[in-house]
């Protein structure tokens, strides 16, 4: 949504958006609502490869058992993963997104071949499901609940990008539980987190008291972000047992909004966490 538009006008109007009887594709078509770019390759191509030299995986090997928390708008990721030696591949989003035009994989997976990563020929997949099973793709759209479904110690490589802040706040650590008990104990996951506000890149959701925040018609209107910060994140990361590496920080010279205007609930947050935008994150 455009620059100029303030950040309460957003939310008033994505609040309405939501509430339409159209299909998320059709707005995702628009560019409004779209859950991130997945559906470029050179996109998907590029996160999977940070992920895994972040990981110290840039030669993983084959076999690997891979999981994407968040795929978004497309399961090429599973394509990628194949291809990169990854024997199954579990993309695990909150809603079913992902386009399902063939068209689009076809030619997603001609730009891999281009850029030299060697797909697999998906020439005779006419559905998403052939796709998901000729290159060993897992795809399900139940959050938690589907997390709760991979059994444990079983996956080898986790990761997301720009998913983290989206997960319910009541539900991070639960998450965070289910990720731990599914990675192998040699296993790792690597997390590239942003913690700018999802109406122009600010801290403007955290005007807004949880009460309000939280309640679910909020939550589905295509700008919720859990707001939970830096050193709250690392916090439950720990908890669940995961040992944390930060990768990189991305910090604002200063706190983009002035605490006085920050709901109370957020106003005794520390400096660091009022100015650290985002960060990646490496959990063993
Ligand atoms: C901003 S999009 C990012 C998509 C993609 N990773 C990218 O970089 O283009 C955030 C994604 O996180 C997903 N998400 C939110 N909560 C989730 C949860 N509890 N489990 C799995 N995915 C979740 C959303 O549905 C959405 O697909």
């Amino acid at each position: 949504m455009r620059k100029w538009v303030p950040w309460w006008a957003k939310i008033v109007l994505k609040i309405g958006l939501s509430r339409l009887p159209v299909a998320y594709q059709a707005f995702a078509r628009k560019g409004i609502f779209r859950h991130g770019h997945m559906d470029s390759p050179t996109y998907a191509l590029h996160v999977i490869q940070k992920h895994l030299q972040q990981s110290n995986l840039a030669q993983a090997g084959s076999g690997f058992v891979a999981l994407e928390l968040g795929p978004g708008d497309s399961v090429g990721s599973a394509l990628i993963a194949h291809a990169l030696g990854a024997s199954r591949c579990y993309l695990v989003d909150a809603g079913e997104f992902a386009i399902k035009d063939m068209q689009a994989y076809h030619e997603f997976a001609d730009e891999l071949r281009k850029q030299a990563v060697p797909c697999l020929d998906i020439q005779d997949c006419d559905t998403i499901d052939a796709l998901l099973h000729a290159c060993g793709g897992v795809y399900l759209t139940s959050g938690l609940a589907s997390l709760q479904q991979i059994p444990d110690n079983s996956v080898d490589f986790i990761w997301s990008q720009a998913v983290l802040e989206h997960i319910r706040a009541a539900e991070f650590k639960a998450v965070m539980c289910q990720l731990k008990r599914i990675m192998r104990t040699n296993g790792v996951a690597s997390h590239r987190v942003d913690l700018k506000d999802h109406l122009g890149g600010s801290l403007n959701n955290m005007r807004i008291a949880s009460k309000h925040w939280e309640k679910d018609w909020m939550a589905r209107s295509g700008f919720y972000t859990n707001r939970l910060r830096f050193s709250e994140m690392l916090n439950v990361f720990e908890q669940v047992g995961f040992q944390v590496e930060v990768a990189g920080i991305d910090r604002w010279e200063e706190s983009p909004l002035s605490r006085s205007k920050l709901a109370g609930e957020f106003q005794c947050l520390s400096d660091d966490d009022l100015t650290i935008s985002g960060f990646d994150v490496v959990l063993r």
